[in-house]
């Protein structure tokens, strides 16, 4: 088939474990990165915002509702905003029951922990700016800490680390602060804006639900601000079918709650 041949000239994509391995683990915690890494995934991703007194965690959703208890420690605190809450009381939820007993006790990382935990996984991170316009400053903000961490030294930069966004805004922000470290923006400009698009994004991170092996051309064919092609890691791809199409079309990355389905369909075709 012309998708199978178009594969052979690809290089395999690389496979990110979303939130951390976050069919198998609670996400966006300690125990799915972990969980990642004993799976053999170098790669996850994560989402950061900021608390009340301006900490860095690491939480998909602009509440803390759906992945802690926080409906049990603070039943009068309705809606449960992250921007709400202190770093003090974030500390004290648990964000692991609500997937497991077995998780329970996990909690939410501050950006800072998380940054040490990935380090002493030898890990590599796709850090997502999360609703970075409800948090201004957050890119330097968020900078400081990768900075602080060892990440944005040459090796890091180099091949461990891309930053990435649905907000174009924070995306040109992170690079006009620090324009050697690697950039996604998050959504699928159409092919005529793209290289507007290449010039603060390095990636361009779109649902595979949208793309087409026309779309990853157009992506591939414009070079981006470190003039090398424009890449894609697409999201969130959770089954074998879904994984060869992606493959097929030369997606630079998949993103994945199930790195182990991904992989093995890699590896089958
Ligand atoms: O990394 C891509 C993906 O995480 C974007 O969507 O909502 O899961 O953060 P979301
Ligand atoms: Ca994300």
């Amino acid at each position: 088939t012309p998708a199978a041949s178009r594969a052979a000239h690809h290089d395999s994509p690389l496979v990110v474990a979303h939130r951390g391995a976050s069919a198998y683990a609670p996400e966006n915690t300690f125990a799915a990165i972990d969980k990642a890494r004993d799976m053999g995934f170098r790669w996850v991703e994560n989402d950061v915002q900021r608390t009340k007194d301006g900490e860095l965690v690491i939480m998909h959703d602009d509440t803390l509702k759906r992945t802690t208890n926080v409906e049990e420690v603070f039943p009068d605190r309705a809606p449960w905003k992250v921007g709400d809450f202190t770093a003090a009381e974030i500390r004290q939820l648990d964000a692991g029951s609500w997937f497991s007993p077995k998780y329970a006790g996990q909690r939410v990382p501050t950006l800072q922990q998380y940054m040490r935990r990935v380090s002493h996984n030898h890990q590599s991170l796709v850090f997502e700016f999360k609703k970075p316009e409800l948090y201004p400053g957050i890119e330097k903000q968020g900078l400081r800490v990768l900075r602080d961490t060892g990440w944005l030294d040459k090796h890091h930069v180099k091949s461990k680390l891309v930053i990435q966004s649905f907000s174009a805004d924070s995306v040109k922000t992170v690079h006009a602060l620090r324009p050697d470290v690697k950039t996604g923006f998050l959504g699928t400009p159409a092919a005529a804006e793209l290289p507007a698009y290449a010039e603060f994004a390095d990636q361009i991170n779109s649902a595979h639900t949208s793309i087409s092996a026309d779309y990853v051309d157009a992506i591939h064919a414009q070079k981006g601000p470190h003039d090398k092609p424009l890449e894609i890691f697409t999201w969130t791809v959770n089954d074998a079918p879904s994984a060869v199409r992606a493959a097929g079309f030369g997606v630079n990355g998949i993103i994945t709650n199930t790195p182990d389905v991904v992989r093995k369909a890699l590896r089958e075709g």
